[in-house]
């Protein structure tokens, strides 16, 4: 029968920006989420539109006290209300749970030379907390939200010397925290920087004189060369610790078997692939590279960067995965969007309300792609369905097109696993509602735990149990068994 394999890692993810809010709190400084601004009914087609960020722009926002149109600086209070949520989550039987450390709690502007205690207590309380009830936390160093002044100040990751504000931020995460965390990841979908290089990477156009595409890659290459550097020191500070490289796993097909279609299908696929092909297997894709020289992008890679590549690769392969993609070289091709991209619509596969393509299948072939492709165990750490629910008279929340989802795509991994996949955990996005990264909408839900806000704030806060938390505890409690029922 098939099953998951024990010590199977369940539970749920989190980040910083998107749920603790008290972005003025306890001394910690703004940071780039700090500035994104609620956006109601967006059309997500003109997603980019609404990301364009200017030296100005973030000026007028930091000038701006308000709180009602910057979402992410409340998120959901877990800063006040983190042991609520951590004993719910308890409950559901969480074995882990991911979250992020917000850079600028522990270092307000990025420069300073020594930690903010008090950023260092509220996460040592956390991690101690999650150890006493039995959840591993797997902690992402890096998940939007760097100091905005390194943004501002040195046009974030293109220049070099932000690589040594990391690392010293990295190891104060790993000397405080390294008894509690053993499981790490460096950067969140490091090849979104590409879709919002400020969100991911701190780079504002204004800055980049040497343009815009350029201090793009800049900035990626430090990044590259930060993560190893930082997977080297976690490894000689805490004994036993694992560290992961973070992809969004883009999977797109053919919308035809015409050759060209499959051609631009594997293109998509091979950028995809990309940065986790540096990050697993030390060196750059000579595709890549081939492709970087034609459009005139030189990589800053310095003496001694190829072999920190190579010597420090990551431990796991995680990656989220909400939906897939579908490409034509036909201009006539309907385009639907997705996960910050816009792509061909699938014809066989419905979408959410946000335009992204529902593929538990896409999971499988994800899974079974990156497993043969780096051959390194693999971590889902993102996973689900952004809705709206609607809070009856009577307090409940009735949220079958949720179980829906998590059931086809978890029957689906198990498949894979089946398959021989070697799968470490899952860990659903999100356990609780928080604000969207992309639209700083909290009425895009994705929780077992429904949070009583709408998306200008106004609400109590309260927690509640969604219909699909009883669902997610019983998943948990038998390995996976439940999901053969019905
Ligand atoms: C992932 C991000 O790409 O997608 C998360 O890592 C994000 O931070 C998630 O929340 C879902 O996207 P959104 O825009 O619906 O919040």
């Amino acid at each position: 029968m098939s099953r998951f394999p024990d010590g199977f890692l369940w539970g749920g993810a989190l980040a910083a920006n998107q749920v603790e809010g008290a972005w003025d709190a306890d001394g910690r400084g703004p940071s780039v989420a700090d500035i994104a601004t609620y956006k109601p009914n967006v059309d997500p087609k003109e997603y980019a539109a609404h990301h364009v960020v200017t030296s100005e722009g973030i000026a007028a926002a930091l000038a701006d006290p308000d709180v009602t149109y910057y979402p992410k600086r409340r998120g959901i209070d877990f800063y006040h209300r983190w042991r609520e949520d951590l004993a719910l989550f308890a409950e559901l039987g969480f074995g882990v749970l991911r979250v992020s450390i917000a850079w600028s709690r522990l270092y307000p502007t990025g420069e300073e030379e020594t930690p903010n205690p008090a950023g260092v207590a509220f996460y040592r309380d956390l991690f101690t907390e999650m150890r006493r009830l039995g959840i591993e936390p797997l902690v992402t160093l890096s998940h939007y939200e760097m100091p905005i002044h390194l943004a501002t100040a040195y046009n974030g990751w293109s220049d070099r010397r932000v690589i040594e504000l990391f690392v010293r931020f990295a190891t104060t995460c790993f000397t405080e925290f390294g008894s509690l965390v053993k499981l790490w990841l460096t950067f969140n979908e490091i090849d979104s920087i590409r879709r919002h290089p400020f969100t991911t990477a701190g780079v504002i156009e204004d800055k980049s004189p040497q343009g815009f595409e350029q201090a793009v890659y800049e900035a990626l290459h430090h990044q590259f060369v930060a993560s190893a550097l930082v997977t080297q020191l976690c490894h000689e500070l805490i004994p036993g610790s694992r560290m992961g490289c973070m992809l969004t796993k883009l999977t797109t097909y053919p919308l035809t078997c015409e050759p060209e279609d499959v051609a631009a299908a594997q293109a998509k696929n091979l950028e995809n692939h990309f940065y986790t092909d540096v990050q697993t297997f030390g060196v750059y894709p000579r595709l890549i590279l081939a492709d970087l020289e034609r459009r005139g992008i030189t990589l800053p890679i310095l003496l001694g960067d190829e072999e920190l590549l190579a010597a420090h690769t990551a431990d796991f392969v995680s990656f989220s995965y909400y939906m897939s993609m579908t490409e034509s070289v036909s201009p006539d091709a309907e385009r639907t969007p997705g996960n910050t991209v816009l792509g061909v619509k699938n014809p066989y596969l419905p979408s959410s309300e946000w335009g992204w393509q529902v593929d538990p299948v896409g999971l499988r072939i994800s899974l079974i792609e990156l497993y043969d492709r780096y051959r390194k165990p693999l971590f889902v750490v993102e996973n689900g369905l952004g809705a709206r629910d609607e809070l009856t008279a009577e307090g409940k929340i009735h949220d079958p097109y949720r179980i829906a989802y998590f059931r086809s795509h978890l029957r689906e991994m198990r498949r894979a696993v089946d398959q021989g996949v070697e799968l470490l955990g899952y860990t659903s996005w999100a356990p609780i509602d928080m604000i969207s990264a992309s639209s700083s909408q909290i009425s895009k839900r994705y929780g077992f735990i429904h949070v009583d806000f709408d998306d200008l704030g106004n609400g109590s806060g309260q927690r509640r149990k969604k219909d699909s938390f009883a669902w997610y505890q019983r998943v948990i409690a038998s390995n996976g068994a439940s999901l053969d029922e019905e």
